[in-house]
């Protein structure tokens, strides 16, 4: 097997190969599977809520990029029921379930009219863009010009625990010391870059932090997050549901000692007043 332990900087196209997306997000069952892990987080941060709270008595058309299984468009739609929510998406097949205004498309090449956009959302999704830069120009460019953006997506150290315990569980499939990394999605657009990401194209941009702690007593909720990622089983380097499998006898190993515990590391970044308008810059204000 070709397997590298090194620290190599991870898959490059992992996140954003259109094909093994579209196989990734043709039902929504993965995405919920991950979603769910945060039913175990403290504190709670309620998402739907938040971006709720952050765009104000803003009416209007909304855009929801990457919209997936609809976890913030369901929200949205229950709440303001003034506004016309767009769900956007490449797959299909998630569009349909979700019914209502729909477009299949790029979050790169939005098809929508220059300033025509009160609000949009590009929540866990910015790393699946091959040129995230492209994506927010996008944003920027079919924002009015008091819009607001609002994206989320994981910090490089998210959620590490996770990493450690599969990279062992690998190695013990191998029969080698140390294991490969699994597939980190959010690496590609990762938090550590998306504020100044985001303020190259948005004069008011701020930086919120999701931190917090999941703590589970079951491996259920931990496995099936893993298994969330069986689209990307060829990029893992080691035969992917026999590490599954390693990796549930080691949480259950663990959990003789306790909880198993989980520190998750999210930011929610607002960008409003997009350059693409005017103004130049005054870069970002984080909170
Ligand atoms: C991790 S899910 C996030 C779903 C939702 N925004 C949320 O926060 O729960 C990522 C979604 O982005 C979609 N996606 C990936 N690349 C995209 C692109 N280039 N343009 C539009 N949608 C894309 C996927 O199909 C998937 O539904």
């Amino acid at each position: 097997m070709n397997h590298r332990s090194d620290d190599r900087p991870d898959r490059p196209q992992a996140s954003t190969d259109h094909a093994v997306l579209t196989n990734a997000y043709t039902d929504g069952q993965p995405l919920t599977a991950r979603q769910r892990l945060y039913d175990h987080q403290t504190p709670r941060y309620d998402l739907p809520s938040m971006v709720l709270e952050q765009i104000g008595d803003r009416a209007g058309m909304w855009l929801d990029v990457g919209c997936g299984n609809g976890y913030h468009l369901h929200r949205i739609r229950a709440q303001r029921p003034d506004v016309q929510v767009i769900g956007l998406d490449l797959s299909a097949d998630l569009l349909i379930e979700l019914g209502g205004a729909v477009l299949r498309a790029d979050a790169a090449h939005l098809p929508l009219r220059t300033g025509r956009v009160q609000v949009v959302l590009m929540m866990h999704m910015l790393y699946h863009v091959t040129e995230p830069d492209r994506a927010l120009a996008e944003a920027a460019r079919v924002l009015e010009p008091d819009g607001v953006l609002i994206a989320s997506t994981n910090s490089r150290a998210d959620k590490t625990e996770l990493d450690d315990w599969w990279a062992q569980a690998a190695a013990d499939v191998l029969g080698n010391p140390t294991g490969p990394k699994r597939v980190k999605l959010s690496d590609h657009f990762p938090a550590e870059t998306a504020t100044a990401a985001v303020a190259a194209h948005f004069n008011k941009v701020t930086m919120i932090d999701l931190d917090g702690v999941i703590e589970v007593d079951t491996p259920d909720p931990i496995l099936a997050h893993y298994a969330s990622y069986r689209a990307w089983a060829h990029q893992t380097d080691v035969p992917f549901e026999a590490t599954l499998e390693q990796v549930g006898h080691l949480l259950h190993a663990k959990l003789e000692d306790g909880p198993l515990r989980i520190n998750t590391r999210q930011v929610m970044v607002v960008g409003s007043h997009p350059l693409e308008h005017g103004s130049p810059s005054k870069g970002p204000t984080p909170t």
